[in-house]
């Protein structure tokens, strides 16, 4: 249905969708990149150059077909590097991967104006969730503290460098649900993941204990999976930035940006975009899960009756304080992170030497981004700072090289008309 759909936008046609011809995708899977994207070219009419374009790949088609399905090509995104973070008194390069213009400049300004970050993660704990139908949950809570010691030895026999190390489950509840359908019963497991991010080891063994759970406690085990809420995994980060630096006025216009971010969920939902932008481009150039990062980032920022801001800022004297505190799970061994030569790079560029560094990081380049925003929002407007990349790609698009991408660019920037039109005019004329 998709590829319909998509066939008769790309066409402008209105033909009904039953006589639409559909691609053959039986056997899709099997087949090698190459030959998919033979397929793919076939039925969707693209060029030699524009399968080229798809399949010329820095990390190699084969291995991006290991890491997912149906692959065809890969997607480049640019790796810049944003500078002058002191973290815990230590300087870092902090690679970040991302599409959108300002946010590495914001990154490494609101750095620069910083004292420095104070970050301190906690323990890699991720919570593994089982959910139990059909049990009384006193019974099942009775049944699990009886058998904690075993439930828990039982979990953490199985062979794993995490274990080894360590890590595995450290401790166990029994929660009551109430729901639409009745009373459930959820397990809560308590799993240190060490420098993974966690999310196989915990799945793991979740569905291994998950038998002999069934037979000790009775009921149905209708599902074991992570919770992306991992509020035992916390960073917490602050900064000061004083107001001699940037400026006595902006100190509390900043604070009447807090103020509209911390009591309107709007607002706030912005707000907190833009800590995700830094957090997300460190996430991905790490090779990190940026989807599990920013769903326990607004899943922690509603524990209160509303959705609210993710970061708090305060005055001290003329000083400007500023606090990140939120779930924050990602690891430096394990899975892609791993398999990715290009986040390897990442991570060897940052130098960090475990997961808990590399929260402490991450959480510092939130609270600059969000810094970064609410400075550029309470003076020149974002719009400034983000319109000089724009106007280049404008450029670009319109079809200048060269020399002539920025001359265009800083023209329009002039003229403050940035369009297409007007750089082919200026290209052209
Ligand atoms: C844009 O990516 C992020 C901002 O909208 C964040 C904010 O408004 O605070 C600028």
């Amino acid at each position: 249905m998709l590829y319909a759909l998509t066939y008769i936008i790309g066409r402008g046609l209105l033909i009904p969708i039953s006589l639409m011809d559909f691609m053959d995708t039986s056997g899709f899977y099997k087949l090698t990149p190459k030959e998919r994207l033979g397929k793919i070219k076939e039925f969707c009419g693209l060029s030699e150059e524009e399968c080229g374009v798809l399949s010329k790949s820095k990390i190699g088609l084969d291995l991006a077909d290991k890491m997912i399905e149906n692959v065809v090509g890969t997607l480049e995104l640019p790796f810049g590097i944003a500078t002058n973070f002191v973290i815990n008194g230590k300087e870092y390069l902090i690679p970040m991967v991302i599409e959108e213009s300002s946010v590495v400049a914001g990154a490494s300004k609101a750095a620069k104006l910083s004292e420095g970050f104070v970050s301190e993660a906690s323990e890699s704990i991720m919570i593994g969730q089982i959910l139990l139908i059909g049990v009384d949950f006193e019974k099942a809570k009775e049944k699990v503290e009886e058998s904690k010691k075993e439930i828990i030895r039982k979990c953490n026999e199985r062979k794993s460098s995490i274990i080894e190390l360590g890590g595995g489950v450290k401790e166990l509840e029994v929660k009551k649900l109430k729901t639409d359908k009745g009373q459930m019963v959820v397990l809560h497991f308590y799993i240190d993941v060490k420098d993974s991010m966690g999310a196989n080891f915990v799945n793991t063994t979740l569905e291994s204990i998950a038998p002999y759970l069934e037979d000790l406690i009775g009921g149905e085990i209708r599902m074991n999976i992570l919770s992306n809420l991992s509020d035992r995994r916390m960073v917490k980060v602050k900064a000061v930035w004083k107001g001699e630096k940037i400026g006595k006025e902006n100190v509390n216009n900043m604070l009447d940006a807090y103020e509209f971010a911390k009591h309107d969920p709007y607002r706030a939902a912005t707000n907190n975009k833009g800590a995700m932008n830094g957090i997300d481009a460190v996430c991905i150039a790490t090779g990190n899960d940026f989807r599990a990062l920013e769903a326990g980032a607004h899943a922690y920022a509603s524990k209160e009756a509303s959705y609210t801001s993710m970061t708090r800022w305060e005055k001290k004297g003329e000083d400007l304080l500023g606090y990140l505190e939120m779930p924050l799970a990602v690891g430096i061994v394990g899975g892609y992170t791993n398999t990715n030569p290009i986040t390897k790079i990442a991570l060897k560029i940052l130098g960090v030497k475990s997961a808990k560094e590399l929260a402490e990081i991450i959480g510092a380049v939130g609270l600059a981004n969000n810094f970064a925003a609410m400075y550029a929002l309470v003076t020149e407007g974002i719009q400034k700072g983000h319109m000089r990349l724009h106007a280049k790609n404008v450029a670009l698009n319109a079809g200048a090289k060269g020399e002539k991408i920025d001359k265009i660019a800083e023209q329009m920037i002039k003229e403050g008309k940035i369009s297409e039109l007007r750089a082919k005019e200026i290209l052209h004329g």
